[in-house]
């Protein structure tokens, strides 16, 4: 089935959705999502999504900016970074004006709380940038969203997998996808198409990530030559339920919420003196693990899935009924406790890919280090880079770059399709899909994926964690590349073709272990640590050798990797301390 639309978005997430809505004022537009779109990742985002808005003490964007350029440890692109800090105000507003649910100050004004690496006036403390929906920020992000969209007449192709993306030369002209209830594979034309389809944390074994994120999106774009910006930046969030990994928000620890090892110590004291628990997510997910591995776990068997206590008992049942309800609620769920009652036990979690399809900041997707544009391709949200996170993301910024560049995303398609005219896509794309799940569902046996998927997933758990070094990085490297070619003769065990979810989960792996290869081989490349990126073997930062993006090109079984300047205009580069 061949369908034609002006923009075709492949994500329904908070960037999808934003840029669905900008673009739909302008262009005939179609989101295509997996899910259905209120069950898009952006939901799960729980503490907030920073502005300064100076709401509950003075702030600044200027500040905000800095902040986000030290917390990515200066690989952030610093003129990206201050759009994401400037616009962030705006389009907070914009959302609280298109129904937002935020809560409110006394005042009736959007509350704000803290977040671990935002601070006043250039470092001195951590300052209340977060504006937040009790711990429901993202969930309400993403009805607001939706209800815009329905209202604006976008069409929506709810449980379509993407399986392709169409290129002529340089240009974008549509992609292929998958339809769930039929098995049928549709061609959807397009003048631009955007990427939005979110994180790939389930290459990692404990992750915060739904079972959606298998970062479809930036898999089909590397097959189709499109290179992966900064793949070895993976943001470990310090607080997921231990074994479990579902998120505890930073923002227990915004309300006041500290870690504590087996002593009852707050040992962030001695690895961050001045933000304390609220440190950057990289810096505290090592301390924790630190504490671990040095026998001050709480069971102190230094055994690396010993953990931590998240202490919220002080703040009482009020605080943590109004402001963190699904907090409160996971912990009874999950671990049968009250947090007003009993310390959370917590581990670092796999949570946020840094990297992803390059992208200029109207969300343009590039092609190299000399920033040529694919025409009629972007990208927005977690699925691209733009870079605004550079090594290490700070808490909150998530939900803002997709909201900022999603919105410019949307805009600059509209301007785009106007004049842009409609493709006609050749037949290959879709006669290479066919042939794929074709062979996947021809009756031979083969072996089962989901057993590559428990060895992919523990293979880059332990290997290409957070702590990281050439030996463990290389065998990573070697397996995934033996699993890459295991994947070749995988079968289905449901040869049907309605709801054929067995068909799913082997596409999605085959873009987990494409996606698990490049970030293996990006960070066994980079010879330094910055931010996420923590080798044994190379402990410091190395600005002379390093100061640089990593392109990563997927062809085949090999990966080529160049480099893409940083922007540094701003602010020079300095020890990056706490
Ligand atoms: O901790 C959290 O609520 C997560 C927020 C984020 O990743 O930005």
């Amino acid at each position: 089935m061949i369908h034609q639309f002006d923009t075709v978005i492949v994500g329904s997430g908070g960037a999808g959705l934003y840029a669905a809505l900008e673009a739909s004022q302008r262009s005939k537009t179609a989101v295509l999502s997996k899910l259905y779109p209120i069950r898009s990742h952006t939901g799960a985002a729980q503490g907030g999504i920073s502005a300064a808005l100076g709401n509950v003490e003075e702030d600044k964007p200027e500040w905000h900016a800095f902040d986000t350029v030290k917390g990515g440890d200066y690989l952030v692109d610093q003129q990206a970074a201050a759009i994401l800090a400037e616009e962030a105000v705006q389009a907070v507003y914009d959302l609280e004006n298109r129904g937002l649910p935020f809560n409110r100050t006394p005042e009736g004004r959007i509350d704000q709380r803290r977040f671990g690496g935002h601070t006043r006036n250039f470092g001195e403390g951590p300052v209340r940038r977060a504006c937040y929906a009790a711990d429901r920020t993202g969930h309400m992000i993403l009805q607001t969203l939706y209800q815009q969209c329905i209202k604006n007449a976008v069409t929506f192709f709810d449980e379509f997998q993407v399986v392709d993306l169409i290129l002529d030369g340089s240009t974008a002209q549509g992609v292929v996808a998958v339809e769930l209830a039929t098995g049928d594979l549709h061609v959807f034309a397009a003048k631009a198409v955007l990427f939005a389809t979110g994180g790939f944390g389930r290459i990692f074994r404990i992750t915060s990530n739904a079972y959606a994120n298998t970062g479809d999106g930036p898999a089909v774009c590397a097959r189709r030559g499109i290179p992966l910006e900064d793949m070895e930046f993976f943001q470990f969030h310090p607080t997921g339920i231990m074994g479990l990994g579902i998120l505890i928000s930073e923002a227990v620890r915004g309300e006041g919420g500290i870690l504590r090892n087996r002593d009852g110590e707050r040992f962030m004291q001695r690895y961050s003196p001045t933000l304390l628990d609220l440190a950057p997510r990289d810096i505290v997910a090592r301390s924790i693990l630190t504490e671990v591995r040095a026998g001050q776990g709480i069971r102190g068997d230094r055994r690396i899935d010993d953990y931590v206590h998240l202490d919220a008992t002080h703040l009482g049942k009020e605080t943590l009924g109004s402001k963190l309800p699904d907090i409160t609620g996971f912990c009874k769920t999950y671990l049968g406790i009250d947090p007003a009652d009993a310390p959370i036990p917590v581990l670092p979690t796999a949570h946020y890919a840094m990297g992803g399809i390059p992208t200029d900041v109207q969300g343009r997707v590039i092609m190299d280090g000399a920033g040529t544009i694919v025409n009629g391709l972007y990208a927005a949200g977690e699925c691209a880079c733009v870079s605004v996170h550079g090594a290490n993301r700070l808490g909150t910024n998530s939900l803002l770059d997709l909201v900022v560049f999603g919105r410019r995303a949307g805009r600059h398609i509209g301007d785009y399709v106007r004049q842009a005219d409609m493709p006609r896509p050749g037949t290959a794309a879709a006669d290479e899909a066919r042939a794929f799940i074709g062979r996947l569902t021809d009756g031979a046996s083969g072996p089962h994926g989901g057993h590559i998927t428990d060895d992919m997933q523990t293979t880059m758990m332990e290997n290409v964690g957070i702590y990281r070094n050439a030996t463990d990085m290389q065998a990573a490297v070697d397996r995934i590349q033996e699993l890459r070619q295991r994947y070749r003769s995988v079968r289905v065990q449901d040869t049907g073709r309605p709801f054929n979810t067995d068909l799913l989960e082997i596409i999605e792996l085959g873009n987990l272990l494409d996606l698990s290869l490049v970030t293996a081989a990006s960070a066994l490349n980079r010879r330094e640590s910055r931010g996420a990126h923590s080798r044994e073997d190379f402990p410091e930062r190395d600005d002379d050798n390093w100061l640089t993006h990593t392109l990563a090109y997927l062809k085949d079984d090999s990966v080529r990797l160049d480099d893409k300047a940083v922007d540094t205009s701003v602010w020079e580069p300095k020890p990056r301390t706490y």
